[in-house]
This record gives structure tokens, C-alpha cells and sequence, in this order.
């Protein structure tokens, strides 16, 4: 199909080094908070991750994957710090390979927003309530040792040791997802977590080799690839993905806090050690501390707002990028494409609501009038419903 025909880049394929994507779906990393109380993954993240698959996405990520548990968000995080961890995410793997998908899994140290409540328990910070349940607190690390957000645990300053056990960390973590059979890798550096909280001035005051002036915050994250890099097997891609901003109402988003300008020079230092792709997303940089926050902000979202990132990135660095955020049906990701602003496009939500979003999105573009992308035991009987017609 040609490029400019309707449909016919979301649909087309895409190649980093060895991999081929069948499409230019990916879902979006999305933690669960469900995971037994090791760390495993569980039936219901098979189950998640597996429908995404059989609903037309080329490529579906796992959500976040803990390479330390002192960076869990929360109990029910995933793990990925353990040799016991990869049998059941290499189950997982196995499913979304049969059914012609790239598996992807994302590595995530939560830093400064550790030790939380789950989402819907109110965001804050754990305490005595949750101790009471068998779910005890404990001090989250950071680039800084000053409270991050009022009300929440004060995190420990990272000692020059624990950064070196932190690369290992990341190094078998990559190791353990290439055994599970995962095909791509995306390395969690947004949302105020750990690699972003090195990042950005707004909450990195250290005064050693990991802080200071942009080549000193940007340290970590390039170590940190670094690393992933000698244990993620050269033929297989490696995604980064960042708060391409920080976009705090109270920064001026041009000369305060993480600039687009800072994101533009870092994914070339990353290119250089092995990066492939930049996943284009924004903020988390001590924004909110409760859902409570998150209910009076008065923002509202627009369409594809994080699109302008990813297509930065790409005019002004050559390098790929994947498009997040309000995504919300195949016109509106097939205009990007089209319009050279990204490579990938990540569904999150609008994949919770309709897991077969890929496949919706194929028919929206009118590429797929009779059914042929679903998996035959659907597709075979929607036709012949459609064929037959049903009496008004
Ligand atoms: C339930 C849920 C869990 C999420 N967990 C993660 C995560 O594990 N890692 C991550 O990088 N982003 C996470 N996100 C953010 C999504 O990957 C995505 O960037 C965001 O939802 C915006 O895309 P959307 O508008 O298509 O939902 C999560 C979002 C949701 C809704």
C-alpha cells in the first residue's frame, strides 16, 4: 500500500535493528498494582496484556517492571529484580508471539514516588493504615534527600554506591527480560520517577558527578543505558522514554525545570549508547501528591498534546519517536504519522476501554470492511453476521 493511501501507515511495518513491527500500534506501559506479594506477574496481567494482542495492537508493552523493590510505586508492583520473576513474564512473552505480536517490557525504579498508595486508595504516602494490612512504609531513594512533595515520605540522597548497585540492577533486569523473550525494551526516565528526579533541576540539588549542570543530571540516564545496553542483546531495540517537559503550571516551560531543548541534546547522548527510539511523554516532576490533586486540576487535556514532543525530537534529531497521550482513534493516529510527527503511536486508556482498539482503528480508516484482520474464530462469524443482516 502505498503511503499517502488512507490507512496505510498505521498499518504498515516498521524495523529497528532485527525486529520488524507488524504495525505502528504499540500499547502503552500500564501498571496494574496487581502482581502477587513477590513480585510476580499474576493470570491478570496475562489476561490484560494478551487481549491487546488479539485486538489488532503490533506491539503491547508490559507495564512497569521494579529492577530494585525499594523503586516499588507500591505493593502489587511488577518485579523484574529477581530470576524468579521471568517464568511467567516469558508466558506472557510466549502468548503475544503467537499471535504475531512484538513483546516489549519496560524497566522502572519509582525513586521519589516510592512507597504510595495504590491510585485508588488515594496516592499518598503509605502509613500506618496500610502497615496495619501487612503493607508497611519505607524510605523511597532519590537524586536528593529533600521531601519531594509536601506530605510524602522524605526520600534518601542516593549514596555513589548505591547508583553503581542501581546499573546492575538495570543490567539484569535487561538480562532477565531478554530471558523471558521479550523483544523490545522501553527504560521508564518520566513522570518524576527515579532517572527523571536526576534529570531535572527542579529536584536534582546534588553537588557530585550525578547533578549540577545538564551534563552531570543527564549522567544516571546514560550509565543507565549504558548498562542496559551490554546485557539487551544487540539485534533488539531499546526505547527511552521521557518527560520531554516538565510542565509545571509554575515553571515557564521554556527556561525553567526540564526544557525540550535538554530532551533534543540527551536522545542523542542516548542514540550514541544504543537507544533507538524516545517514547514522547511529559510532567510528573512534583506535581501532585493525592488524587485528591490530581481531581481539582483544572487542565483539560487536548487531543494528541504530547504529540508536538515526539515530532521535535524527530525533526530536530533524526532520531525515532513514539507519540502518548489522547490518542484516540485511527484518523487521529494515522494524521500524525502522516504528518512526519512520529514513528510508533502508544494507546494507554482509550486500549482499557476498547481492547480491540487496533482493530477498530483498521475498519475506522476503512481498511478492514470485512473483518479479515481479527483472529478468524471472531472474524469468520462477524462476517457471516454482517452477510446475513439482522431484521430491523
Ligand atoms: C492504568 C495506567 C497505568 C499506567 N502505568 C504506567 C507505567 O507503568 N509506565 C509508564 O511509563 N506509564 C504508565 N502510564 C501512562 C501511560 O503509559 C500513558 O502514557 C498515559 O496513560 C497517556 O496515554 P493515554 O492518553 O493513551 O492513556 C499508565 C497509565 C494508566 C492509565
Amino acid at each position: 500500500m502505498g503511503v499517502h493511501e488512507p490507512g496505510a501507515l498505521l498499518f504498515s511495518p516498521y524495523r529497528l535493528r532485527e525486529v520488524t513491527f507488524p504495525n505502528r500500534i504499540v500499547i502503552a506501559p500500564m501498571q496494574m498494582y496487581k502482581a502477587a506479594p513477590d513480585g510476580k506477574a499474576t493470570d491478570w496481567h496475562f489476561q490484560h496484556l494478551a487481549k491487546y494482542a488479539i485486538g489488532g495492537a503490533g506491539t503491547v508493552m508490559t507495564e512497569a517492571l521494579i529492577v530494585d523493590p525499594i523503586g516499588r510505586n507500591t505493593y502489587g508492583d511488577l518485579g523484574i529484580w529477581s530470576d524468579e520473576h521471568v517464568p511467567p513474564l516469558a508466558r506472557i512473552a510466549d502468548f503475544l508471539h503467537g499471535q504475531g505480536a512484538v513483546a516489549a517490557a519496560q524497566l522502572h525504579h519509582a525513586g521519589p514516588k516510592s512507597s504510595r498508595q495504590r491510585p485508588w486508595e488515594g496516592l499518598g504516602p503509605l502509613g500506618e493504615a496500610e502497615a496495619a494490612k501487612g503493607e508497611p512504609p519505607w524510605q523511597p531513594v532519590s537524586s536528593t534527600g529533600d521531601s519531594s512533595v509536601a506530605g510524602w515520605h522524605t526520600p534518601r540522597s542516593m549514596s555513589e554506591g548505591e547508583i553503581q548497585a542501581l546499573l546492575v540492577a538495570y543490567r539484569e533486569g535487561a538480562r532477565r527480560a531478554d530471558e523471558a523473550g521479550f523483544d523490545v525494551l522501553d527504560i521508564h526516565a518520566a513522570h518524576g520517577y527515579l532517572i527523571h528526579a536526576f534529570l531535572s533541576p527542579v529536584a536534582n540539588r546534588r553537588d557530585d558527578a550525578y547533578g549540577g549542570d545538564l551534563a552531570g543530571r543527564m549522567r544516571l540516564a546514560l550509565e543507565i543505558a549504558e548498562h542496559v545496553r551490554e546485557s539487551w542483546p544487540e539485534e533488539k531495540p531499546l526505547f527511552f522514554r521521557l518527560s520531554c517537559v516538565d510542565w509545571r503550571p509554575d515553571l515557564d516551560s521554556r527556561t525553567d525545570g526540564w526544557r525540550i531543548e535538554d530532551s533534543c541534546v540527551l536522545a542523542r547522548e542516548l542514540a550514541a549508547r544504543g537507544v533507538d527510539l524516545i517514547d514522547c511523554s511529559s510532567g510528573g516532576i512534583r506535581a501532585e501528591n493525592s488524587m485528591m490533586d490530581y481531581k481539582k486540576m483544572r487542565r483539560k487535556l487536548k487531543r494528541g498534546h504530547q504529540v508536538p514532543y515526539a515530532e521535535t525530537i524527530r525533526r530536530e534529531t533524526g532520531i525515532p519517536t513514539m507519540a502518548v497521550g489522547v490518542i484516540l482513534d485511527g484518523p487521529q493516529a494515522e494524521a500524525i504519522l502522516q504528518a512526519g510527527q512520529a514513528d510508533l503511536i502508544a494507546i494507554g486508556r482509550e486500549a482499557l476501554t476498547d481492547p480491540h482498539w487496533g482493530l477498530h482503528a483498521a475498519q475506522a480508516l476503512g481498511i478492514d470492511p470485512d473483518w479479515e484482520k481479527w483472529p478468524p474464530s471472531y472474524g469468520w462469524w462477524l462476517q457471516l453476521r454482517d452477510a446475513i443482516g439482522v431484521e430491523a
